[in-house]
């Protein structure tokens, strides 16, 4: 990873067919080009990703539950090397959800910090695709520990979420950080659909490990490309309760922030956010609403759309576009002594930090990860997955799905994330038509506005993240706190500074 991330990374924004980006690879192993490098690759002529509409598709092998006694007890982890002394149990280790291929997935597991609220179980998902929720969503964004700089020491994080319930990590699919298939070709026939089916031969088999959270409140959460997996996991759930006619998993809500929901729109809304922040010209801007065609069967694009992407592409190169204040990374060196680390003060090279973490021996061996030798590194995100089958055009049928069936559903966004920013997701949720319930309005924690926002009929909420980037709880790790307990709890964000 080291060399390739010392590269510039190939800024490939939206159709933008920059002919001397020199990454081969479809995915990139930093979430900020994984994205990017899909997006292209859909819209490339003959590229072969098949974006029809997402239908869960049984697995190969039958939702299998197979025996999982004693395993939870050999998962649990005496604690991870570096680590501050804390109160709560860690597990960590694999669910195989292929027996014949041989294709296991990895897990890490928080359980709550004590409180009224330690019963339910929330799912996190990071998307990319092919980034990873252990590397990112544990120890960059919402888990208790984060990695101080030296590479091996970790530190805690005030505002994790298992404050508000029991927290669990899924490395997925087959591929990403430590879950592999003994059967390679699995990862060039990695996509939306055997993602959607092997997370859920994952859950019944996990929840088989550990019983006791069978009957307990379930939620899914994500970001980014997980605004693809999170609904798409949900409408298998529901697919196989309905199917067996009683309620195998309990799933009570999902939540998704700066989500992946809708080509269309999502692209549309990314130009708009970049052409009103100053970040390209109104003149490239006006130029992509004319020639460019985002519409879901729109397959060559005139000249005219793909020279302003250029520029736009050009105007954004030298800032990171999942945050756009952030400072740059300046060296990816460990340091012998860790820098001084503040959890409101997000270290932009904490990538690397997590790169040397992971793939120190003592710290898989304290995981229970890795136990067949991989023949590749861990990576923030994967280098073995090269190829995407299927990914849908939109989610919003889904959506509308858990609507319908009293799924709770949040929608969230860091609002200077320029990837998938806050206009795209407005564009998106406009598409659904639902009446306002509750007029959009500030909302408050500690007496400071959080963000804005808005509750549609039907139960959607939608709320902004004011100052978060792309991974929110990097950024407003408070904020993010206080936004996942309202939408567990079910209660409307506070509209005044008063009982905050
Ligand atoms: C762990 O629990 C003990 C006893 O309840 C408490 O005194 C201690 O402060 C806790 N430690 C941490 C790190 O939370
Ligand atoms: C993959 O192969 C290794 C080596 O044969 C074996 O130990 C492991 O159990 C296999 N993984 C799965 C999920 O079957
Ligand atoms: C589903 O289960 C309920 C009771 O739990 C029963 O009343 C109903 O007839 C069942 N439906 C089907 C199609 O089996
Ligand atoms: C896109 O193509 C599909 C079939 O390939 C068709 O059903 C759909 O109506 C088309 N959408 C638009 C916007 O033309
Ligand atoms: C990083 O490490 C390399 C190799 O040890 C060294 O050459 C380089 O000067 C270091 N960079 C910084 C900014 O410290
Ligand atoms: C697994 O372990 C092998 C041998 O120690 C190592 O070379 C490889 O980088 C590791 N891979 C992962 C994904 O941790």
């Amino acid at each position: 990873m080291t060399v390739k991330m010392q590269n510039k990374p190939c800024l490939l924004l939206f159709l933008v067919l920059i002919l001397s980006c020199f990454i081969a690879q479809i995915l990139g192993n930093k979430q900020s080009q994984a994205l990017a490098q899909l997006y292209k690759s859909k819209l490339k002529e003959g590229a072969g990703i098949d974006t029809s509409q997402f239908e869960a598709i049984l697995h190969a092998n039958g939702a299998k539950i197979h025996p999982q006694e004693g395993l939870k007890e050999k998962d649990r982890i005496g604690s991870l090397p570096g680590q501050p002394h804390v109160n709560f149990s860690q597990y960590g280790g694999y669910v195989t959800v292929d027996k014949e291929a041989g294709r296991a997935l990895f897990y890490y597991f928080v359980e709550a910090e004590k409180t009224k609220d330690s019963s339910r179980l929330l799912l996190w998902l990071n998307g990319g695709p092919g980034c990873s929720s252990l590397g990112y969503g544990a120890m960059l964004e919402l888990g208790p520990f984060r990695i101080h700089s030296d590479g091996k020491t970790l530190y805690r994080n005030r505002f994790s979420w298992n404050h508000a319930a029991n927290v669990l990590f899924l490395e997925s699919p087959a591929g990403v950080g430590f879950s592999y298939s003994n059967k390679t070709s699995d990862y060039d026939a990695s996509g939306d659909r055997i993602t959607a089916a092997d997370n859920y031969v994952f859950l019944v088999n996990w929840l088989e490990r550990f019983p006791e959270y069978k009957d307990r409140e379930f939620y899914i959460s994500g970001e980014s490309y997980a605004g693809h997996y999170v609904p798409q996991l949900a409408h298998t759930i529901l697919y196989h309760n309905k199917r067996a006619n009683k309620t195998i998993i309990n799933l009570k809500g999902i939540v998704i922030g700066n989500a992946v929901i809708n080509d269309e729109t999502d692209s549309r809304g990314m130009y708009d956010y970049l052409a009103s922040h100053a970040l390209i010209s109104d003149q490239t801007a006006n130029k992509i609403n004319k020639y460019c065609d985002f519409s879901p069967n729109a397959t060559k694009q005139p000249k005219a759309c793909s020279d302003a992407a250029d520029a736009a592409a050009k105007d954004t190169y030298y800032i990171d576009i999942y945050n756009i204040y952030a400072s740059s990374c300046v060296s990816s060196n460990l340091t012998a002594k860790p820098k001084k680390a503040s959890i409101f003060e997000f270290d932009p090279c904490s990538e690397y930090y997590a790169y040397a973490y992971f793939n120190r021996p003592d710290v898989q061996q304290a995981l229970h990860a890795n136990v067949t030798k991989l023949t590749h590194d861990w990576e923030p995100c994967s280098d073995v997955i090269a190829n995407w089958a299927d990914g849908a055009s939109t989610v919003l049928p889904l959506l509308k799905e858990f609507l319908a069936n009293d799924v709770r559903l949040w929608i969230f966004s860091g609002d200077i994330d320029a990837r998938v920013p806050v206009t795209s997701t407005k564009y998106s949720i406009e598409k659904l038509n639902l009446p306002i319930k509750t007029e959009w309005h500030a909302w408050f924690l500690g007496g400071e506005v959080g963000g804005y926002t808005q509750v549609y009929e039907g139960e959607l909420t939608f709320a902004t993240v004011r100052g978060a980037g792309h991974q929110v709880p990097s950024y407003q790790p408070a904020r993010g706190l206080s936004l996942v307990k309202h939408f567990l709890d079910g209660t409307p964000l506070p509209d005044t500074t008063r009982y905050t």
